[in-house]
C-alpha cells in the first residue's frame, strides 16, 4: 500500500519504517529541511535501537522515501499518517495540538482520491471529530474518513513493540477503512498480534488510559517501596509476589526513581484534563501525577542523610541521566529534578551517560560530563545508579574506586546488597 507519515519523530519514523519493510511504499514527511536531508544520507536524528539498518535498507530498496513536500507526498499515497508532537501546553495540563490541526489543514487541501487519514499522534477524545470539521471545511467531498490507530511504542523498544504489539487497535466506524487497515497490519496479525476494531474516541481513550494505567502502577510500587524501606521488607519481593498473580503482571512493577519520558508525564496530565473538560473526576491519576512530582524530592532527602546534610567538597557521581536505559531521551527525567538541587547544594556532581554529554545539564557550572565510568566514578562520595542500562549491571567498583569508598545508591535496584556491600562498600537500594 502507498501510505505516507506526517512527521518523523520516533512514532512516524519507526511506524513508517516498519510499515515500508513489510513491503509498503512509504514516504515520511517532514517540514524540517535539514532533518529530511540527514535522513537521506541515512543520519537518524533519534537514538533508536535498530532503527539505522533499516532505514538504510528500505531507502535502499526504495520502499522509504523522504520529502517536506507534504501535498506532493499526501496525492500520491491512500493512507496518511499524522505523527506529529501533541505536547503537554506550557503551564497546562492539556495537549499542544495546533501541529496536528495544522496538518490537517494542508492534507484539507492536497484530497486528489479517497484517503484514510490516521491519527497515531496521542491525541485526547474527540480530536478525529475535530479533524473531520477541519477537513470538511476544506474539502466539501465524502472521499475520505478520519481514523484513529494509537501507537504503543516504548523508546529503546520501538521496534520490537511495533511488530511485535501486543494489540492493534483501529477507531473507525467506516466499514472500508477498517477491512483496508486490516490487511495492512495482515503481517503483525498473522504473527499474533490482536486486532481491535472500536469507535475512534475508544480508540483515543485506550491509548490515554493504557498509558495511565502504566504510570498508576509504577507509582503503586514506588509508594509500597518506600513502605518497605521502613519495615525492613524487600520491594523486589513484593514485585514478584503481586506480579505472578496473572491478573497483575510482573511487568511495570519495578521501583525506581520518578517515572519520566515523554510520554507518562504528558499523557497522565492529558486524561485528567479530558475529564475535567466532561466535568468528571480521575482522582487516582491525579494522586499518581501528585505522588510521582514528590518522589524526587523523597529521593533527594535520602541522598541528604546519606551525606549527613554536607554537600560541600563533596562528589556525587550519576551513572545516567536520561529517563530510562536504551534511550538518549531527557524529557522529564528525573535527574533533571535531582541534579540542580544538588548543584544548588554546592556538591560536585559527575555524570556517565552511555548516549553522551547531555546540554540540558551543560548549564550548571559544577556538573561535568565524564566519558566513561571510571573517570565519573574518580574520588565520588556517592555513587547514584539512576538507569538501568546494561553498562552499569557489573561494575567492579573496588577497583575504580582507589582509596575513597563512595556510598553506593542503587535507585534500580541493579545489585544485590550484601555483594556490594562485601566489597566494603555502603549500599542503599529503593525499597529494601
Ligand atoms: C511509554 C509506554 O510504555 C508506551 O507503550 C507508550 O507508547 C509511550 O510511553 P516510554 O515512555 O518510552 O513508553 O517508556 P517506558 O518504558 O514505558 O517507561 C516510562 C517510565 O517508567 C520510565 O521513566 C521508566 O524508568 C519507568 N518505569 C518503567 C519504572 O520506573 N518501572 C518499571 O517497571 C517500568
Amino acid at each position: 500500500m502507498k501510505l505516507c507519515m506526517i512527521g518523523t519523530g520516533y512514532v512516524g519514523l519507526v511506524s513508517g519504517v516498519c510499515f515500508a519493510d513489510l513491503g509498503n511504499n512509504v514516504i515520511c514527511v517532514d517540514k524540517d529541511q535539514n532533518k529530511i536531508n540527514s535522513l537521506k544520507k541515512g543520519k537518524i536524528p533519534i537514538y533508536e535501537p535498530g532503527l539505522e539498518e533499516l532505514v538504510l535498507k528500505n531507502y535502499r530498496n526504495k520502499r522509504l522515501n523522504f520529502s517536506t513536500d507534504l501535498k506532493d507526498s499526501v496525492k500520491k499515497s491512500d493512507i496518511i499518517f499524522i505523527c506529529v508532537g501533541t505536547p503537554t501546553k506550557k503551564g497546562g495540563n492539556n495537549a499542544d495540538l495546533s501541529q496536528v490541526y495544522n496538518v490537517a489543514k494542508q492534507i484539507g487541501k492536497s484530497i486528489n482520491k479517497f484517503k484514510i487519514i490516521i491519527t497515531k499522534s496521542t491525541v485526547p477524545v474527540t480530536t478525529g471529530d475535530e479533524i473531520e470539521k477541519i477537513i470538511r471545511k476544506k474539502n466539501k467531498k465524502k472521499n475520505f474518513s478520519i481514523v484513529s490507530n494509537p501507537e504503543f511504542l516504548r523508546e529503546g523498544e520501538a521496534i520490537r513493540d511495533f511488530i511485535f504489539p501486543d494489540r492493534v487497535v483501529v477507531g473507525t466506524n467506516d466499514i472500508k477503512s477498517n477491512k483496508i487497515l486490516k490487511a495492512l497490519y495482515a503481517p503483525l496479525i498473522s504473527k499474533g498480534a490482536q486486532y481491535l476494531n472500536t469507535s475512534r474516541r475508544a480508540a483515543e481513550l485506550i491509548k490515554y488510559a493504557s498509558n495511565a494505567f502504566l504510570a498508576t502502577k509504577i507509582t503503586f510500587i514506588n509508594e509500597l517501596a518506600n513502605l518497605c524501606e521502613k519495615t525492613n521488607i524487600n520491594i523486589e519481593d513484593i514485585s514478584i509476589g503481586m506480579g505472578l498473580d496473572k491478573r497483575i503482571g510482573g511487568r511495570f512493577l519495578r521501583a525506581g526513581p520518578a517515572y519520566g519520558g515523554s510520554c507518562f508525564p504528558k499523557d497522565t496530565k492529558a486524561i485528567i484534563n479530558t475529564a475535567d473538560r466532561f466535568k468528571t473526576n480521575l482522582s487516582v491519576i491525579k494522586s499518581v501525577v501528585k505522588s510521582n512530582k514528590n518522589r524526587s524530592n523523597l529521593l533527594l532527602n535520602r541522598v541528604s542523610k546519606l551525606l549527613k546534610n554536607r554537600f560541600r567538597n563533596k562528589t556525587i557521581c550519576f551513572l545516567g541521566v536520561t529517563f530510562k536505559a536504551n534511550t538518549d531521551d531527557m524529557r522529564d527525567s528525573s535527574s533533571l529534578t535531582m541534579i540542580p538541587v544538588l548543584s544548588k547544594k554546592g556538591a560536585k556532581i559527575t555524570y556517565y551517560d552511555p548516549t553522551g554529554l547531555k546540554k540540558e545539564l551543560s548549564k550548571y557550572k559544577n556538573v561535568t560530563f565524564k566519558e566513561n565510568i571510571k573517570d565519573a566514578l574518580k574520588n565520588s562520595d556517592l555513587v547514584i545508579i539512576h538507569t538501568e542500562w546494561n553498562d552499569f549491571k557489573s561494575i567492579n567498583f573496588k577497583s575504580y574506586a582507589k582509596g575513597k569508598k563512595p556510598i553506593i545508591f542503587d535507585m534500580r535496584n541493579i545489585y544485590t546488597p550484601t555483594k556490594i556491600n562485601q566489597q566494603g562498600f555502603k549500599y542503599f537500594g529503593v525499597g529494601r
